[in-house]
């Protein structure tokens, strides 16, 4: 279904997650007719362009971060038609905001997309507001990393909130648009099965996981001040957490689902030390470890983190969710595994071979769900169990037509322009994660606590092993 007609203004549209990211996800979207032919996209930037040098910039990162078979010279010349540039340096001056204002069209919908440093969120909602380019129907986008802990993340709620009301500021975390992770909401309330098992009463464990293969990759200055903790826990791994842990809503409305989300962040336990391993993954035959990614010798960042969370609530109680995420390391592999209890009394020997039934759901790669669970080992042997999957990759069952979902980001841009919040985080939500946080990582710092070597290509360090053996669990073998 296209999107009404917008005006699109993206700041930082030369910086790196504009190119690989957002311009050609709407080219994308354009390609499946969703945006129509009246949308306009401006790119903003310090660079000195014109419009030609924007178009070939975004001509050439369509050539390189889209898929090959999506290529259609026609669309993408089309596509490039509706792209303009101005050039703003939003930390100096008022040179650009007037012609910006110029290209602003009535009657359609406005969104900036702030792809910046957040240190200049402030002057742009500032400038955009004191200008009279953003009206109250507005909608401005903005990216992570939001602050980097909860003094600095309500100093820019406060800042945006002095221009824009809550409802206008679209908080990213580009884990909401994943497929899968919408999915989680459909399997859990749409369906009779889960939900009745869906507590401590029947759930042993929750497992999730976001392993990448790469490194730091010239992220280095920025990785180094933030860690696996603030760039992936308190944002990516706590909202997957939210959407299994939380409430049924009401309805699926954009606070309904919020206010369900931030009950669950507000009842997560401190996390003591004993239930946290931290490391950092070794030079490697001649690929640089992290110290000498990170360019920092001393760094006692860490770039693999597992913990067990408890929350407190009738739900959850006893029932813990064992989070990791890490570079460089084994397969690249995202996927939620929950694990259910044995039944109450088994009637067969042991003999016969029990195994637990396990939801996977699996984000990256090869999107799908995947329970396991118990039968009768065919033949004439007796009453022997075995483990088999009931399996569904999405792509398989869907078929062709799976190609065409949207990327993460791809998506979230066209809920901005619908005016759909649901995917995105609320302030309080960011703030309520960043208290969660703030104590663990600010433990390490008074303790002096160093992250353990691992090795790369490994499933991080053997310490997390630990935190599952002492439990009598195991971790699931990372593999794509
Ligand atoms: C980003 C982090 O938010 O998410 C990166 O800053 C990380 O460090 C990335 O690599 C992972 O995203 P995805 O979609 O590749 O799993």
């Amino acid at each position: 279904i296209p999107v009404e007609v917008f005006d699109l203004v993206i700041f930082g549209a030369t910086g790196d997650l504009a190119r690989r990211k957002i311009l050609p996800g709407l080219y994308r979207r354009f390609l499946s007719g969703q945006i129509t032919g009246e949308s306009r996209i401006i790119g903003a930037a310090r660079s000195e362009m014109d419009r030609a040098g924007f178009r070939e910039l975004v001509a050439k990162a369509i050539a390189e971060f889209v898929a090959k078979d999506r290529q259609d010279p026609a669309v993408i010349a089309e596509f490039l038609d509706r792209l303009d540039y101005v050039s703003i340096d939003a930390s100096k001056g008022e040179d650009g905001w007037h012609q910006l204002k110029e290209m602003m069209r009535p009657d359609v919908v406005r969104a900036f997309y702030f792809s910046v440093a957040p240190a200049l969120f402030g002057e742009l909602a500032e400038k955009l507001h004191s200008h009279e380019i953003a009206n109250s129907d507005s909608r401005i986008v903005v990216e992570k990393p939001f602050g980097r802990d909860l003094g600095s993340a309500r100093a820019l709620n406060t800042v945006l909130a002095s221009h824009f009301e809550e409802r206008q500021i679209y908080r990213i975390d580009h884990y909401l648009g994943k497929e899968t992770v919408q999915n989680l909401m459909a399997v859990r309330f749409a369906n009779i099965l889960f939900e009745p098992l869906w507590n401590s009463q029947f759930i042993d464990h929750v497992q999730i996981t976001v392993a990448e293969t790469v490194g730091v990759e010239g992220r280095g200055s920025y990785y180094d001040k933030s860690g696996a903790m603030r760039d992936m826990v308190q944002n990516h791994l706590m909202q997957l957490l939210c959407l299994i842990a939380m409430e049924p809503p009401y309805h699926f409305d954009p606070n309904a689902v919020r206010d369900e989300k931030l009950k669950v962040i507000r009842a997560l336990q401190p996390v003591p030390a004993e239930d946290i391993v931290r490391g950092q993954y070794l030079p490697f035959k001649g690929a640089p470890g992290y110290l000498e990614d990170s360019e920092n010798p001393e760094s006692r960042t860490e770039s693999y983190i597992a913990l067990k969370v408890h929350i407190a609530n009738w739900r959850w109680k006893g029932t813990p969710f064992y989070l990791r995420t890490g570079k460089k390391l084994r397969a690249r592999a995202s996927e939620i595994a929950i694990t259910f209890k044995e039944p109450p009394h088994s009637i067969f020997d042991d003999a016969a071979g029990w195994r637990e039934n396990v939801l996977v759901i699996r984000l990256q790669p090869d999107e799908g769900m995947n329970l396991t669970v118990m039968i009768k080992e065919p033949g004439p042997g007796g009453m022997r169990l075995m483990q088999v999957p009931l399996d569904m990759s999405f792509a398989d069952a869907l078929g062709p037509e799976v190609s065409d979902i949207p990327d993460a980001y791809e998506r979230l841009i066209m809920d901005v322009i619908r005016g759909n919040q649901t995917l995105f985080m609320r302030g309080d939500e960011v703030e309520a994660a960043w208290a969660w946080t703030d104590p663990i990582i600010e433990g390490w710092e008074s303790r002096g606590d160093r992250p353990r070597g691992y090795d790369q290509g490994s499933s991080g360090p053997e310490d997390a092993l630990m935190l599952m053996h002492r439990d009598g669990r195991r971790w699931r073998e990372i593999k794509e």
